[in-house]
């Protein structure tokens, strides 16, 4: 009681005002509070946005530059063990799977250059290291697998001229070429040399030849590639961060008949535009896959660190035939017969192999093709679903799975009698497993905190202006009634000096007396 007569004290005069003036700082705080509860997600999202941006020497840029991750390569082939039989007795192909042969890779993007119009531009290294620890074989292990280069070679002759069969099969004769190669792992992924592609080197025409005279599913792979990409920084326009502008200076991949589908705009799985809801469509672009792959989102997950995160999966019919599903028209510009329900043909991007991509297993394709085998398990999406799990608010990726399955379009080709026996048949070769797992304890930790801290930061500080504001406000109005009370009593007690102070006419008692003596 004594306390408040001593704040309220001198309610008189001039610090009469400085309550009004606490009202209103009062009630100025309580709308600042109202205000920022309204904007602090968005200011927030602005400071994600410059942080998140790819810019030299920022901490996301050094990321993305140089992932502190060490992604593991999980290769499973598919050994053929009944081969002569396949060919002479029509046999199913009998199919061992073994692996994973697992490798660790090591990424990096060189030659890094902005171009200042919020591009950057880069060269994608990345180099593979085999474990024997990891793996369950060793890269020596001799597998038979079908001949690629072989049957990618009849597979193109089927439309040509008899006599160029006729020829193609007798040079094969003699070089004593099968259609199905012994090779070691180690040959089968990184390269060997092949006697039709050092042929093909020797006798086809400069403008003609295949890059190489040797063959392998990854070679070249380890090492700088050779493809320039162009990425957006996002210091502009954060809903572009992180996607391909232009791949080698292209900005379609030139092989498929709509501008969407041909279009390379797309991530490379490690970084994507922030603030991801679930209705979000994420791409990813691969030049191996021959297209941008888009991800919906399928189910809240947690990731290693305690970072919560959305896992975002290919939908169901991103491989659909284009019988089933319309608009996949536009992979298909030979026109019928297209790839069957559940693979892809990437036979342009593939020097016109007759490769078809599919999941590991054939997950979501036809069981007719797992069916035209034997020693294929059935798919389930625990193994054999391709997915990332992203960080929603910032756009990282937190844990990836990019399974793919490499398949050989077979057929029977008249007068090479090497395949004449061959029946019509997607044989799978080997399918393979990029994955992430978790990120260096930095990042997860920054991460945390862009999910943790703002909900709180935004509630603490909206909090603490209101409860201020009302404190303040309250304390003022109590003062202010205190006084108008206490003026209230000295009118009551006092009426004289009450009435002097109004005046008769409502002047001032002052003025009063100075025109009295007038
Ligand atoms: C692959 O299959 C062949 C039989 O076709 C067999 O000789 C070979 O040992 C198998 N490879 C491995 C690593 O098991
Ligand atoms: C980096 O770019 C320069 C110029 O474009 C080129 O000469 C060089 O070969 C590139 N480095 C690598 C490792 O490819
Ligand atoms: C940005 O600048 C580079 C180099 O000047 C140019 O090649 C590229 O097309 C530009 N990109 C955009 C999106 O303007
Ligand atoms: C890839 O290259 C590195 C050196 O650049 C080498 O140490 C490694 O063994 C190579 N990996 C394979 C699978 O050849
Ligand atoms: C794959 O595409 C190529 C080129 O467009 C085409 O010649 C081939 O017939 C296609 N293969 C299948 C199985 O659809």
């Amino acid at each position: 009681m004594r306390v408040q007569r001593g704040i309220c004290a001198k309610l008189q005069g001039g610090f009469l005002r400085r309550w009004w003036a606490a009202v209103a700082v009062g009630v100025l705080l309580i709308i600042i509070a109202a205000v920022l509860a309204v904007l602090f997600p968005k200011i927030v999202n602005v400071l994600i946005n410059k942080e998140v941006a790819l810019r030299e020497g920022g901490r996301a840029f050094g990321w993305w530059k140089q992932p502190p991750v060490s992604p593991h390569m999980h290769v499973y082939i598919y050994n053929v063990t009944n081969a002569d039989e396949f060919l002479n007795n029509g046999k199913k192909p009998a199919l061992q799977e073994l692996g994973p042969y697992v490798y660790i890779e090591r990424w990096e993007k060189i030659n890094v250059t902005f171009h200042g119009n919020d591009t950057v531009s880069y060269q994608q290294r990345k180099e593979f290291v085999f474990s024997p620890e990891l793996s369950a074989g060793s890269e020596e292990d001799l597998v038979v697998v079908p001949n690629v280069p072989m049957l990618s070679a009849t597979s193109q002759s089927k439309h040509a001229a008899r006599f160029l069969r006729l020829a193609m099969s007798s040079i094969m004769d003699i070089l004593k070429i099968k259609p199905f190669v012994e090779v070691s792992v180690g040959q089968l992924l990184w390269g060997y040399e092949d006697p039709l592609l050092k042929l093909a080197k020797d006798v086809v025409p400069k403008e003609q030849k295949l890059p190489y005279d040797q063959f392998g599913l990854m070679y070249g792979k380890n090492g700088t590639g050779a493809d320039h990409y162009t990425v957006f920084t996002g210091q502009n326009d954060i809903t572009k961060y992180g996607m391909l502008d232009k791949w080698n200076g292209k900005k379609g991949l030139g092989h498929w008949t709509t501008p969407h589908c041909d279009s390379v705009m797309g991530s490379d799985g490690s970084i994507f535009p922030p603030h991801i809801t679930k209705h979000t469509v994420l791409k990813v672009f691969d030049k191996d896959l021959c297209r941008a792959l888009p991800l919906v989102y399928k189910q809240e997950v947690m990731t290693a660190g305690g970072v919560p995160g959305f896992r975002f999966v290919p939908p169901a019919d991103v491989f659909a035939s284009s019988e089933r599903v319309h608009s996949q028209q536009c992979y298909c510009p030979a026109g019928p017969p297209c790839a069957p329900e559940g693979t892809f043909n990437a036979s342009l991007c593939q020097y016109d192999s007759p490769i078809l991509l599919s999941f590991p297993h054939f997950y979501l394709a036809d069981p007719a093709l797992r069916e035209a085998v034997t020693g294929m398990s059935p798919p389930n999406s625990e193994e054999h679903q391709l997915f990332i799990d992203v960080q929603p608010t910032m756009g990282t990726a937190l844990r990836a799975r990019a399974r793919i399955q490499i398949n050989l379009a077979v057929s029977h080709v008249r007068d090479i009698k090497q395949v004449e026996s061959f029946p019509d048949i997607i044989f799978p070769i080997m399918w393979f497993e990029d994955g992430i797992d978790e990120l260096p304890n930095e990042m997860t930790s920054l991460l945390k905190m862009a999910v943790d801290v703002p909900p709180v930061a935004h509630a603490a500080v909206s909090a603490t202006l209101a409860a201020l504001g009302i404190i303040v406000l309250a304390g003022a109005l109590m003062c202010l009634a205190r006084a108008a009370r206490r003026q209230e009593k000295l009118h009551l007690s006092n009426p004289l000096p009450a009435n002097a102070s109004t005046g008769k006419n409502g002047m001032s008692p002052a003025f009063q007396t100075s025109t009295g003596t007038k």
